[in-house]
Protein backbone atom coordinates (compact mmCIF):
# COMPACT_ATOMS: atom_id res chain seq x y z
CA UNK A 1 0.00 0.00 0.00
CA UNK A 2 1.23 3.62 -0.59
CA UNK A 3 2.59 5.68 2.13
CA UNK A 4 -1.07 8.33 2.08
CA UNK A 5 -3.50 4.86 1.73
CA UNK A 6 -1.45 3.60 4.57
CA UNK A 7 -1.68 6.48 7.26
CA UNK A 8 -5.27 7.16 5.64
CA UNK A 9 -6.80 3.89 6.20
CA UNK A 10 -4.42 3.94 10.21
CA UNK A 11 -6.50 7.25 10.49
CA UNK A 12 -9.80 5.92 9.82
CA UNK A 13 -9.36 2.93 12.22
CA UNK A 14 -8.03 4.22 15.34
CA UNK A 15 -10.88 7.34 15.18
CA UNK A 16 -13.07 4.73 14.19
CA UNK A 17 -13.07 2.28 17.10
CA UNK A 18 -12.93 2.42 21.17
CA UNK A 19 -12.74 -0.17 23.68
CA UNK A 20 -15.83 -1.09 25.60
CA UNK A 21 -15.64 0.83 29.08
CA UNK A 22 -16.76 -2.36 30.47
CA UNK A 23 -13.27 -3.86 29.78
CA UNK A 24 -11.79 -1.77 32.86
CA UNK A 25 -12.45 -2.83 36.94
CA UNK A 26 -10.45 0.03 38.24
CA UNK A 27 -12.13 3.26 39.80
CA UNK A 28 -12.84 5.54 37.01
CA UNK A 29 -11.01 8.41 38.63
CA UNK A 30 -7.48 8.16 40.37
CA UNK A 31 -4.79 11.15 40.46
CA UNK A 32 -2.72 10.00 38.50
CA UNK A 33 -4.66 10.37 35.66
CA UNK A 34 -6.11 13.49 34.68
CA UNK A 35 -8.98 14.09 31.97
CA UNK A 36 -8.04 17.40 29.53
CA UNK A 37 -11.13 18.73 27.38
CA UNK A 38 -8.18 19.96 24.87
CA UNK A 39 -6.40 16.81 23.21
CA UNK A 40 -5.58 14.93 20.27
CA UNK A 41 -8.43 13.91 17.89
CA UNK A 42 -6.81 10.66 18.20
CA UNK A 43 -6.29 10.66 22.03
CA UNK A 44 -7.97 9.86 24.96
CA UNK A 45 -8.07 12.40 26.73
CA UNK A 46 -6.79 10.74 29.81
CA UNK A 47 -3.12 11.81 30.10
CA UNK A 48 -0.34 9.92 32.15
CA UNK A 49 3.00 11.22 33.25
CA UNK A 50 2.93 14.05 30.66
CA UNK A 51 1.28 11.94 27.48
CA UNK A 52 -1.36 11.32 26.34
CA UNK A 53 -2.72 7.76 25.84
CA UNK A 54 -4.33 6.86 22.75
CA UNK A 55 -8.04 5.39 21.99
CA UNK A 56 -8.41 1.87 21.74
CA UNK A 57 -8.02 -0.31 18.52
CA UNK A 58 -10.84 -2.03 18.20
CA UNK A 59 -11.55 -5.81 16.84
CA UNK A 60 -13.26 -4.14 14.05
CA UNK A 61 -10.34 -3.43 12.70
CA UNK A 62 -8.72 -6.95 13.18
CA UNK A 63 -7.98 -7.69 9.11
CA UNK A 64 -5.25 -4.08 9.96
CA UNK A 65 -3.58 -6.42 11.81
CA UNK A 66 -2.63 -9.28 9.54
CA UNK A 67 -2.02 -7.05 6.15
CA UNK A 68 0.89 -8.49 4.37
CA UNK A 69 2.83 -4.94 4.62
CA UNK A 70 4.01 -5.46 8.16
CA UNK A 71 6.40 -8.27 7.17
CA UNK A 72 8.05 -5.23 5.20
CA UNK A 73 6.92 -2.80 7.83
CA UNK A 74 7.65 -4.17 11.31
CA UNK A 75 10.29 -7.07 10.29
CA UNK A 76 8.64 -9.78 12.62
CA UNK A 77 11.82 -12.10 11.29
CA UNK A 78 14.41 -8.87 12.75
CA UNK A 79 12.23 -8.91 16.43
CA UNK A 80 11.32 -12.81 17.60
CA UNK A 81 15.00 -13.63 17.31
CA UNK A 82 15.85 -10.48 19.54
CA UNK A 83 13.70 -11.27 22.13
CA UNK A 84 16.38 -14.29 22.34
CA UNK A 85 13.90 -16.82 23.79
CA UNK A 86 14.38 -20.48 24.44
CA UNK A 87 12.31 -23.44 23.42
CA UNK A 88 10.19 -24.15 26.95
CA UNK A 89 10.16 -20.28 27.92
CA UNK A 90 7.04 -19.08 29.22
CA UNK A 91 5.81 -15.74 27.26
CA UNK A 92 2.89 -13.50 27.80
CA UNK A 93 2.10 -11.49 24.52
CA UNK A 94 -0.03 -8.50 26.11
CA UNK A 95 -2.75 -7.06 23.78
CA UNK A 96 -1.96 -9.63 21.67
CA UNK A 97 -4.83 -8.75 19.04
CA UNK A 98 -5.34 -11.17 15.99
CA UNK A 99 -2.29 -12.94 17.21
CA UNK A 100 0.14 -11.80 14.69
CA UNK A 101 2.62 -12.10 16.55
CA UNK A 102 1.65 -14.70 19.35
CA UNK A 103 2.01 -17.51 16.22
CA UNK A 104 5.39 -16.47 16.09
CA UNK A 105 6.49 -16.25 19.92
CA UNK A 106 4.44 -19.95 19.72
CA UNK A 107 6.93 -21.29 17.20
CA UNK A 108 10.02 -20.05 19.04
CA UNK A 109 9.24 -21.45 22.40
CA UNK A 110 7.86 -24.89 21.36
CA UNK A 111 9.06 -27.34 19.30
CA UNK A 112 9.35 -27.33 15.18
CA UNK A 113 6.18 -25.63 14.96
CA UNK A 114 4.66 -27.34 18.51
CA UNK A 115 2.46 -30.04 17.06
CA UNK A 116 0.86 -32.11 19.39
CA UNK A 117 2.91 -35.66 19.86
CA UNK A 118 0.98 -38.54 17.46
CA UNK A 119 -0.64 -40.29 20.06
CA UNK A 120 0.66 -43.84 20.42
CA UNK A 121 -1.54 -46.64 18.47
CA UNK A 122 -1.44 -50.31 19.10
CA UNK A 123 0.42 -50.32 15.15
CA UNK A 124 2.82 -48.15 16.26
CA UNK A 125 4.21 -50.44 19.47
CA UNK A 126 7.65 -52.08 18.24
CA UNK A 127 6.82 -51.03 14.62
CA UNK A 128 9.86 -50.45 12.74
CA UNK A 129 10.02 -47.21 11.27
CA UNK A 130 8.09 -45.04 13.39
CA UNK A 131 9.08 -41.75 14.71
CA UNK A 132 7.96 -41.29 17.86
CA UNK A 133 7.83 -37.95 19.60
CA UNK A 134 10.97 -37.27 21.67
CA UNK A 135 9.04 -34.59 24.02
CA UNK A 136 6.18 -34.25 26.07
CA UNK A 137 3.26 -31.22 25.22
CA UNK A 138 4.18 -30.37 29.03
CA UNK A 139 8.04 -29.52 27.61
CA UNK A 140 6.74 -27.19 25.24
CA UNK A 141 7.11 -23.31 25.97
CA UNK A 142 3.81 -22.08 26.61
CA UNK A 143 2.24 -18.40 25.36
CA UNK A 144 -0.11 -16.45 27.50
CA UNK A 145 -2.13 -14.56 24.55
CA UNK A 146 -3.55 -11.80 26.55
CA UNK A 147 -6.63 -9.61 25.59
CA UNK A 148 -9.62 -7.22 26.73
CA UNK A 149 -11.55 -8.04 23.66
CA UNK A 150 -13.17 -11.22 23.44
CA UNK A 151 -13.94 -10.37 19.70
CA UNK A 152 -9.86 -10.54 19.20
CA UNK A 153 -9.56 -13.86 21.59
CA UNK A 154 -12.07 -15.59 19.21
CA UNK A 155 -9.64 -14.70 15.72
CA UNK A 156 -6.46 -15.14 17.33
CA UNK A 157 -7.87 -18.98 18.47
CA UNK A 158 -9.64 -19.96 14.94
CA UNK A 159 -6.37 -18.69 13.52
CA UNK A 160 -4.20 -20.95 15.98
CA UNK A 161 -6.25 -23.70 14.66
CA UNK A 162 -5.67 -23.11 11.26
CA UNK A 163 -2.12 -23.18 11.37
CA UNK A 164 -2.19 -26.10 14.42
CA UNK A 165 -0.55 -24.38 16.85
CA UNK A 166 -1.14 -25.85 20.79
CA UNK A 167 0.83 -24.07 22.92
CA UNK A 168 -1.22 -21.01 23.83
CA UNK A 169 -3.17 -19.91 26.11
CA UNK A 170 -5.94 -16.82 25.53
CA UNK A 171 -6.87 -14.70 28.57
CA UNK A 172 -9.41 -12.53 28.81
CA UNK A 173 -7.80 -9.75 30.80
CA UNK A 174 -9.35 -6.30 32.23
CA UNK A 175 -7.78 -2.84 31.98
CA UNK A 176 -5.97 -3.31 35.05
CA UNK A 177 -5.26 -6.60 34.94
CA UNK A 178 -3.77 -9.24 32.89
CA UNK A 179 -4.92 -11.93 34.73
CA UNK A 180 -0.89 -14.00 34.24
CA UNK A 181 -0.27 -16.21 37.21
CA UNK A 182 2.22 -15.21 39.51
CA UNK A 183 6.02 -15.16 39.03
CA UNK A 184 4.88 -17.62 35.62
CA UNK A 185 6.73 -15.61 32.59
CA UNK A 186 9.99 -15.33 31.52
CA UNK A 187 9.38 -12.40 29.13
CA UNK A 188 6.41 -10.13 28.49
CA UNK A 189 5.89 -8.42 24.81
CA UNK A 190 3.73 -5.51 23.87
CA UNK A 191 3.64 -4.53 19.96
CA UNK A 192 2.16 -1.38 19.69
CA UNK A 193 0.27 -2.04 23.07
CA UNK A 194 1.61 0.03 25.14
CA UNK A 195 0.50 3.45 24.41
CA UNK A 196 -3.32 2.67 24.32
CA UNK A 197 -3.21 1.15 27.92
CA UNK A 198 -5.98 3.29 30.08
CA UNK A 199 -4.34 2.06 33.49
CA UNK A 200 -0.41 1.49 31.99
CA UNK A 201 0.49 1.94 35.92
CA UNK A 202 -1.93 -0.66 37.45
CA UNK A 203 -0.85 -2.86 33.59
CA UNK A 204 2.70 -2.79 34.58
CA UNK A 205 2.75 -3.58 38.02
CA UNK A 206 0.50 -6.35 37.37
CA UNK A 207 2.83 -7.48 34.77
CA UNK A 208 5.68 -7.08 36.76
CA UNK A 209 4.01 -9.82 39.46
CA UNK A 210 3.71 -12.33 36.69
CA UNK A 211 6.88 -12.59 35.68
CA UNK A 212 9.54 -14.77 37.13
CA UNK A 213 12.88 -13.30 38.88
CA UNK A 214 15.01 -11.50 36.16
CA UNK A 215 12.09 -12.18 33.86
CA UNK A 216 11.96 -9.50 31.44
CA UNK A 217 9.25 -7.27 30.09
CA UNK A 218 9.35 -5.89 26.48
CA UNK A 219 8.07 -2.53 24.63
CA UNK A 220 7.89 -2.67 21.03
CA UNK A 221 6.53 1.17 20.16
CA UNK A 222 6.37 3.21 16.90
CA UNK A 223 9.26 5.79 17.10
CA UNK A 224 8.29 9.14 18.77
CA UNK A 225 11.49 10.73 17.94
CA UNK A 226 11.21 9.96 14.24
CA UNK A 227 8.82 12.53 12.26
CA UNK A 228 9.11 9.61 9.38
CA UNK A 229 7.30 7.03 10.73
CA UNK A 230 4.38 7.71 9.42
CA UNK A 231 2.16 7.16 12.40
CA UNK A 232 0.04 9.62 14.49
CA UNK A 233 1.62 11.40 17.40
CA UNK A 234 -0.51 9.39 19.86
CA UNK A 235 0.35 6.43 18.84
CA UNK A 236 4.21 6.64 19.18
CA UNK A 237 6.21 7.12 22.01
CA UNK A 238 9.81 8.15 22.10
CA UNK A 239 12.20 6.06 24.48
CA UNK A 240 12.67 8.42 27.06
CA UNK A 241 8.89 8.49 27.84
CA UNK A 242 8.62 4.68 27.86
CA UNK A 243 11.70 4.77 31.02
CA UNK A 244 10.10 7.87 32.42
CA UNK A 245 7.06 5.74 32.98
CA UNK A 246 8.86 2.68 33.98
CA UNK A 247 10.90 4.55 36.50
CA UNK A 248 8.73 4.07 39.55
CA UNK A 249 8.23 0.41 38.54
CA UNK A 250 10.51 -2.25 40.11
CA UNK A 251 12.19 -2.66 36.92
CA UNK A 252 15.57 -2.09 35.54
CA UNK A 253 16.40 -0.86 31.75
CA UNK A 254 18.62 -3.32 29.96
CA UNK A 255 18.80 -2.39 26.46
CA UNK A 256 17.03 -0.74 23.90
CA UNK A 257 17.52 -2.21 20.36
CA UNK A 258 17.24 -0.15 16.96
CA UNK A 259 17.09 -3.00 14.10
CA UNK A 260 13.37 -2.63 13.21
CA UNK A 261 12.81 -0.02 10.21
CA UNK A 262 10.08 2.07 12.23
CA UNK A 263 10.05 0.76 15.86
CA UNK A 264 12.48 0.31 18.76
CA UNK A 265 12.51 -2.69 21.19
CA UNK A 266 13.22 -1.51 24.67
CA UNK A 267 13.83 -4.31 27.23
CA UNK A 268 13.43 -3.97 31.08
CA UNK A 269 14.29 -6.84 33.60
CA UNK A 270 12.40 -7.22 36.47
CA UNK A 271 14.50 -6.23 39.89
CA UNK A 272 15.53 -8.79 42.02
CA UNK A 273 13.77 -7.81 45.72
CA UNK A 274 17.36 -6.68 47.11
CA UNK A 275 18.31 -4.13 44.47
CA UNK A 276 14.93 -2.76 44.76
CA UNK A 277 15.24 0.97 45.13
CA UNK A 278 12.49 2.90 47.22
CA UNK A 279 10.19 4.83 44.61
CA UNK A 280 10.45 8.44 43.80
CA UNK A 281 7.70 10.62 46.13
CA UNK A 282 4.84 12.57 44.58
CA UNK A 283 3.80 13.90 41.52
CA UNK A 284 1.45 11.70 39.14
CA UNK A 285 2.38 8.61 38.03
CA UNK A 286 5.01 7.48 41.20
CA UNK A 287 4.73 3.99 43.07
CA UNK A 288 4.25 4.62 46.95
CA UNK A 289 7.61 2.88 48.74
CA UNK A 290 7.11 -0.84 48.09
CA UNK A 291 6.49 -3.21 51.06
CA UNK A 292 9.94 -3.83 50.99
CA UNK A 293 11.18 -0.37 51.11
CA UNK A 294 8.80 0.24 54.45
CA UNK A 295 9.95 -3.47 55.77
CA UNK A 296 13.74 -3.72 55.80
CA UNK A 297 15.37 -2.99 58.69
CA UNK A 298 17.50 0.38 58.80
CA UNK A 299 21.18 -1.22 58.72
CA UNK A 300 19.27 -2.98 55.67
CA UNK A 301 22.24 -3.20 53.21
CA UNK A 302 21.72 -5.15 49.17
C1 LIG B 1 -2.86 -2.03 18.01
S1 LIG B 1 -3.43 -3.56 18.65
C2 LIG B 1 -1.93 -4.55 18.55
C3 LIG B 1 -2.20 -6.04 18.54
C4 LIG B 1 -0.96 -6.92 18.47
N1 LIG B 1 -0.04 -6.66 19.53
C5 LIG B 1 -0.26 -6.78 17.15
O1 LIG B 1 0.77 -6.11 17.09
O2 LIG B 1 -0.74 -7.37 16.18
C6 LIG B 1 -3.58 -3.27 20.39
C7 LIG B 1 -4.38 -4.32 21.16
O3 LIG B 1 -4.18 -4.12 22.56
C8 LIG B 1 -5.36 -4.47 23.24
N2 LIG B 1 -5.34 -3.86 24.56
C9 LIG B 1 -5.48 -2.56 24.90
N3 LIG B 1 -5.40 -2.40 26.23
C10 LIG B 1 -5.19 -3.63 26.76
C11 LIG B 1 -5.01 -4.14 28.08
N4 LIG B 1 -5.02 -3.34 29.16
N5 LIG B 1 -4.80 -5.48 28.23
C12 LIG B 1 -4.79 -6.30 27.16
N6 LIG B 1 -4.98 -5.88 25.89
C13 LIG B 1 -5.16 -4.57 25.69
C14 LIG B 1 -6.46 -3.97 22.33
O4 LIG B 1 -7.67 -4.62 22.59
C15 LIG B 1 -5.88 -4.26 20.94
O5 LIG B 1 -6.32 -5.50 20.45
Amino acid sequence: MKRPLYLAAFVAITIAVQADATHTNAPATSPRYTQQAEHDPNGSGRFYMGREIAQVMGHQAADWLERPEREREERPDLLVPALRLQPGDAVADIGAGTGYYTRRLAKAVGRAGCPRPAARTNADNGAQGVTRPTWQPSEAGVVYAVEIQPEMLDILTNKLAGEKIFNVKPVLGTSTDPKLPPAAVDLILMVDVYHEFDHPFEMVQAMVAALKPGGRIVFVEFRGEDPSVPIKIVHKMTEVQVRKEMSGQPLEWVETIATLPQQHIIVFRKQRQAERRPAMRGGAGTEPPSLFALRRPANFRP
